[in-house]
């Protein structure tokens, strides 16, 4: 298919924050990609035909010898580029200017940037008050700024804080504009792209009807099989593929045991009642829970669990007969760390839950409608769909559901009087208003027992953690500062409702150097 949409092209040299930029973007209704410099080639270039680039951050130094530098074809594309951080530096370099590292002009952290005389229509709305708060994060500076560039902003350690080469329409900034920390920054982003002429038409609608032509494109009039978790991603993805090709999806269901109270019911109901999809409902409770049995490690849990999955998932997938594609609920940051300068992370600090591998075992295409989308543009499109709207907000569920909330040995009673404990706690947060000001919620179930006392007797039970966090994307997080009064009132409630339980306790570590989850 043609692209319908105008496109901008990040160009990533490794920034911590070079989703921010995209994400940016996609508020101003402007699709864009993030690829790594090494994968833009003179032939990419000429393939995604940018209307404008964006040179990222990143942690190198461009004076160091085979330092990332983007190809010089881009600078001859005869449009808007944006150099940002190292992207800023990398352009003066290649287009003649001259950066240097030195005592006393690194930067990290907030500053305030005064402009020069002249105006430039990218900083429009910028410097109402004479000055604006950006973000720095440089150990290089810029010495001496490329033939044909002008100086509009300074700052005491930047004396080339905002530099632009307006005949080219090049513009290049020290600081990061993507981050919360430049307040003003979006007001940036949204003038290049004016500048640059696109017409802010990517929206979720639009995105909606091109999926749905790409999906029956891809498929034509053969089957697909789509692995459902309950979760947002893999229902939006379901219910989007069906919209587009109807009875030829199926989707399966595995209950693998470790699921939360209701939960099952509830994907149940939505899918094969409400949605009326052809659907395999996989009571797998035994099989699962019969192999976690006296299993205590967590990354031997995860590993059992994705592999039981599989295989559960192959038989059942078996049953639709000759489906030619699996469906996938792949986002966008998934992409991006697969192919992403860095490569990903170099530590496995846990075996996540998925289906890889499970394509290729079984001579299967994947079909993955939202790898262009972030998780809230996801569940932007779920509403777009009609999904309920208490579903789409619901919290992430991890693959491997309550064994990674049961650390040591997984019973079935301790999951029982688990799912007792987080439906309660669920419902407190909902009841206080709090569901939506928290990334993820859920209590997990100590492989301990304390001593308590009840009315006039000794209790000798589990004990519970309860865990929420607010975070962007689940990479970093913090504990969420509930109120003492929210926490006795709900740990009271949790001793009282739930038998098993005679102790609450609040999680207060962040991530790093916790996790989410506990296992
Ligand atoms: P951690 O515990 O690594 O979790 O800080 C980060 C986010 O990922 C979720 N998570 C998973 N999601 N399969 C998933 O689909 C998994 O194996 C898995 N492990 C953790 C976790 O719930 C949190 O949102």
């Amino acid at each position: 298919m043609t692209n319908i949409h105008d496109r901008l092209l990040i160009i990533d040299f490794g920034s911590q924050v070079t989703q921010l930029i995209a994400r940016r973007l996609r508020e101003l209704n402007v699709y864009c990609e993030i690829h790594p410099y090494q994968n833009v080639t003179d032939a990419f270039l000429a393939e995604f035909a940018p209307k404008a680039v964006i040179l990222s951050g990143g942690p190198a130094s461009v004076i160091d010898e085979g330092s990332p530098r983007p190809p010089s074809t881009v600078f001859d594309l005869n449009v808007p580029i944006l150099g940002i951080c190292y992207g800023q530096q990398v352009m003066m370099e290649v287009l003649g200017g001259k950066v240097e590292s030195g005592h006393g002009t690194a930067e990290f952290g907030r500053a305030f940037v005064t402009p020069e005389a002249e105006k430039l229509a990218l900083l429009d709305g910028w410097f109402e008050d004479d000055k604006e708060q950006v973000w720095m994060s440089h150990g290089d500076h810029v010495s001496k700024i490329a033939p044909g560039f002008e100086v509009y902003g300074t700052s005491p350690n930047a004396p080339f804080a905002i530099t632009a080469d307006t005949s080219r329409n090049f513009f290049a900034v020290q600081f990061h504009p993507e981050v919360h920390h430049t307040p003003n920054g979006a007001k940036l982003y949204e003038n290049f792209v004016k500048m640059a002429g696109f017409k802010g038409d990517w929206t979720m609608g639009a995105y909606r009807e091109e999926a749905i032509a790409k999906i029956r494109e891809q498929v034509g009039d053969a089957k697909v099989i789509c692995g459902l978790s309950g979760g947002v991603d893999s229902s939006v993805a379901a219910v989007l593929i069906h919209e587009a090709i109807g009875d030829q999806l199926t989707c399966v269901f595995v209950n693998n045991g470790l699921l939360r109270k209701g939960e099952a019911e509830e994907v149940i109901t939505m899918f094969r009642d409400n949605y009326n999809m052809p659907f395999i409902y996989a009571d797998e409770r035994e099989l699962f829970l019969g192999e976690l049995d006296g299993q205590s490690d967590p990354e031997t849990k995860r590993k059992i669990i994705g592999k039981l999955f599989i295989d559960v998932f192959q038989k059942h997938a078996a049953e639709v007969g000759g489906a030619k594609f699996l469906a996938q609920g792949t986002l966008y940051p998934d992409v991006i760390e697969s192919v992403s300068f860095s490569g990903g992370p170099s530590v496995t600090i846990k075996s996540h839950h998925n289906v890889g591998g499970l394509p290729e075992k079984m001579g299967l295409k994947l079909v993955e409608p939202l790898r262009e989308l972030f998780k809230d543009e996801v569940r932007e499109l779920g509403r777009e769909l009609g999904l309920p709207t208490g579903f789409i907000g619901r919290h992430p569920f991890p693959g491997p559901g309550l064994a990674i909330r049961c650390p040591g040995e997984i019973t079935r009673p301790k999951l029982e009087i688990l799912r007792e404990a987080d439906a309660i706690y669920i419902d407190q947060i909902r009841k206080h208003g709090l569901y939506d000001e928290i990334w993820q919620a859920f209590v997990a179930i100590l492989p301990v027992k304390t001593v308590g006392v009840m009315g006039d007797g000794r209790t000798y039970d589990f004990a519970c953690a309860l865990r929420a966090v607010t975070s962007v994307d689940g990479m970093t997080a913090d504990y969420y500062p509930f109120s003492h009064e929210f926490l006795g009132e709900t740990a009271t409630r949790i001793i009282n409702e739930v038998p098993g339980i005679n102790r609450v306790t609040y999680d207060i570590t962040s991530k790093p150097p916790g996790t989410i989850e506990w296992e």
